[in-house]
């Protein structure tokens, strides 16, 4: 027989469901403004990065659309301090030295909240079969694709959706020791990769 007990958690989750319509409402216009308004230092990365963040037509310079705000100002205080060295763009870092800690929090806000696009890069779907049990074994413990709930809370930035000539860049400079590992775990993972799992990774990522 029905009771007001498993009556209850119905009538809960309407008023619920109902005040996360609220709240969305609310939150929408808000969310539009802020992703319409780039602050003013978006001048200063626009040329390689693009105001969306893409870096359309650029060959190694990395989509940061999408990437969380912490992994964003992780990198930017690499590039400040010299843990990451700019080896095929030294205006990279010049750039980076020059920002203040509050440039840091905006720039990393604003690109974060832009969702990262689709590159439409030629993807080998062989070579990315390969790829997806090499990641899944070494890589996936630090790196999610940028739609996982958990991408923020995890180690590592977002892999999935970025540009393929920007990964063999970076992992080449993980390997040749001009990116400095903040983490033993991975370069202990990177090591053990050839250039076949490179290849198979990059296509990996880029089918996502
Ligand atoms: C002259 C081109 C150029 C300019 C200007 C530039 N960048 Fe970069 N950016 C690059 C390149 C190339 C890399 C990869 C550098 C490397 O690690 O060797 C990079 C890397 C990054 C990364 C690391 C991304 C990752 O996946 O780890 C972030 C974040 C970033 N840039 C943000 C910015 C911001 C914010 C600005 C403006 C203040 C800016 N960049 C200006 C070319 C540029
Ligand atoms: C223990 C966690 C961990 C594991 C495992 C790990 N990584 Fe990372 N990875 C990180 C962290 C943290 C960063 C960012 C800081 C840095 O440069 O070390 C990173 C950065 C990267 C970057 C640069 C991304 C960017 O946007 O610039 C690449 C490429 C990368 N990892 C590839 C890999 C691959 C490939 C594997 C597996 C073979 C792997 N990682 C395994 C934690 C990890």
């Amino acid at each position: 027989m029905p009771t007001v007990e498993n009556k209850m958690p119905d009538l809960t989750g309407k008023i619920l469901h109902f005040l996360h319509v609220i709240a969305l409402a609310a939150l929408l216009p808000l969310v539009h403004t802020q992703a319409a308004a780039a602050p003013a230092i978006v001048e200063a990365c626009k040329a390689c990065h693009a105001e969306d963040g893409s870096g359309v037509g650029k060959r190694i310079v990395p989509v940061i659309a999408g990437m969380p705000a912490v992994h964003i100002e992780e990198a930017l205080y690499a590039y400040k301090d010299g843990a990451r060295q700019c080896v095929a763009e030294p205006v990279m870092c010049d750039t980076a030295r020059r920002l203040s800690d509050e440039n840091v929090a905006e720039l990393a806000e604003y690109y974060a909240a832009i969702p990262r696009p689709s590159l439409d890069e030629a993807v080998d779907e062989g070579l990315a079969a390969l790829g997806e049990p090499v990641h899944r074994r070494l890589c996936a413990r630090c790196h999610v694709p940028p739609d996982n709930p958990n991408v923020a809370d995890v180690l590592g930035p977002p892999l999935h959706g970025q540009r393929a000539d920007y990964l063999r860049y970076a992992i080449r400079s993980y390997l040749a020791g001009t990116r400095e590992n903040l983490l033993d775990e991975m370069k202990a993972k990177i090591v053990l990769l050839d250039d076949g799992d490179v290849e198979a990774l990059v296509h990996y990522y880029g089918s996502y």
